[in-house]
């Protein structure tokens, strides 16, 4: 079958064909183009437009190419694309019958209804496999709601927390990914089918037909917005771009915590390496390469916004470009959600070690400065700037927060407002404490174990939706 046979006489160089062919990439809406041509041709029959007969034999060969699958198709570039192919072997199968299936259709809007139907499985897929991530992730929660933890700002030790509660920070962030998916669906699942090449047609097709035999819940309203539009796919890249950063921040905790100097967390060895050189090393190489690798949507969200911008409605062959960069953005980002899921199900937690970092260095200074507001009704920043000299001269005499007695307290109180606090021994060190500390935080959102329950139980009611 020859495209060009008609205003041509003769083929592109091999250079022009293999540059202009989108067969590779393709590949990916084989079964996408199948049922097009298969809900189009139906269409057809039912309206009447194409002999029931010539559009029954289609629908048969269309059937037996989906047995056969996608190395039935000639893949030679000179096709242009997989739709060229595709009705190259209906042609071969039951000869020149094949071209009614083409009647009030164009490449431009089959190609798009094929990609949004694609794109509409990947999408459904990775709801189900973040989906999947969270609810591990509870699990973990649920077992750490008492596994003192350091929480920092700035990457300094801030305030002790748990385990759980930074943990469902993760299942937040992952949580807002998915809903982006879910809202982005919606502007997926519209179709562009029966735009034809960009006006629609003078047939009698019906579009709503088409889009109900294809499971799209509506149909675009325009037709050459239909046929130019790819906003759907940098979209849906943005998505995928900032849930592979949610995959990269946690990559990027499980390379700090797990360094000798932090030594809160360990790798499992399924997903860690060794040096050539240093016998002893024990590297997050996978965790460095999700961090790496979550780039990689970026870049093509970049690429997919500079081509749709440059471009006049309606169709333009620019835009067969968007399409692998779209595939790609996925495909890797769905590599780094089933390896992050991996590595931190499989993480081992150092308690001794998160417990000791939870109480040191004076984390809990903020909730002594508390203590003083409540007990001694003083302004906070009265309190702050006793707690300050408080950690300062600690530092500076080489006491531990373990050491802050009252006397500590009642000595530099005096001398930055000129009165002791007597704030008594049980108050200082219940201040002090980083368990008591966390199990004071009971405000919604907060890290005391019943906060973190409601909010497990909060993410839990979204795992069921
Ligand atoms: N391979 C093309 C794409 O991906 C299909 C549409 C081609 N249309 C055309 N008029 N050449 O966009």
């Amino acid at each position: 079958m020859d495209l060009r046979a008609g205003r041509f006489d003769g083929q592109m160089t091999d250079d022009a064909a293999a540059f202009s062919s989108s067969i590779e990439f393709d590949k990916r809406i084989f079964e996408a183009d199948i049922n097009c041509n298969r809900a189009h041709t139906t269409m057809l029959i039912e309206e009447e437009i194409i002999p029931k007969e010539s559009g029954e034999k289609i629908l048969k060969t269309l059937d037996k190419l989906e047995k056969e699958g996608l190395s039935a198709l000639n893949l030679d570039p000179s096709f242009e694309d997989i739709h060229m192919a595709l009705e190259d072997y209906v042609t071969k199968e039951i000869g020149p019958e094949a071209g009614f299936m083409h009647t009030a259709k164009s490449r431009n809007d089959q190609v798009c209804t094929d990609i949004r139907l694609t794109l509409k499985n990947e999408i459904e897929n990775t709801i189900i496999n973040i989906k999947s991530f969270i609810n591990t992730i509870v699990e973990m929660a649920k077992e750490n709601t008492h596994t003192l933890f350091i929480a920092y700002t700035h990457l300094q030790h801030a305030q002790p927390t748990t385990f759980a509660h930074h943990l469902m920070a993760y299942a937040n962030e992952l949580r807002r990914d998915c809903e982006r998916l879910i809202d982005t669906y919606k502007r997926v699942d519209m179709s562009p089918l029966g735009s034809a090449a960009l006006t629609t047609t003078g047939f009698p097709i019906n579009r709503d037909r088409t889009a109900e035999l294809l499971g799209f819940s509506q149909v675009m309203d325009n037709s050459i917005d239909g046929v130019s539009s790819r906003d759907f796919a940098a979209e849906a890249i943005f998505d995928y771009a900032m849930l592979s950063t949610t995959l990269g921040k946690i990559s990027d905790e499980i390379v700090i915590w797990s360094s000798y100097e932090f030594r809160m967390v360990e790798c499992s060895n399924q997903y860690s390496s060794t040096s050539s050189i240093m016998p002893q090393k024990k590297n997050p190489d996978i965790a460095e390469l999700s961090r790496g690798k979550s780039t990689i949507a970026y870049g093509e969200l970049m690429t997919v916004l500079a081509m749709i911008k440059g471009i006049p409605h309606s169709y333009n062959r620019d835009l067969q470009e968007v399409t692998p960069h779209l595939w790609n953005a996925i495909d890797n980002t769905n590599d780094i959600l089933g390896i992050v899921h991996g590595m931190l199900s499989t993480l081992t937690i150092n308690k001794e070690r998160t417990e000791e970092l939870a109480g040191a260095n004076f984390a809990t200074a903020t909730e002594l400065a508390d203590v003083i507001v409540r007990e001694k009704e003083l302004p906070f920043r009265t309190a702050h700037r006793i707690v300050g000299r408080i950690v300062s001269d600690a530092i500076e005499e080489g006491v531990t927060t373990n050491d802050i007695d009252n006397d500590y307290v009642n000595k530099v109180a005096k001398e930055v407002t000129g009165e002791p606090l007597d704030l008594g021994e049980e108050l200082v060190n219940q201040a002090l404490d980083p368990l008591k500390n966390v199990k004071s935080r009971t405000v919604k959102g907060g890290c005391a174990p019943g906060a973190v329950e409601e909010s497990i139980q909060n993410m839990e009611k979204f795992l069921k939706e």
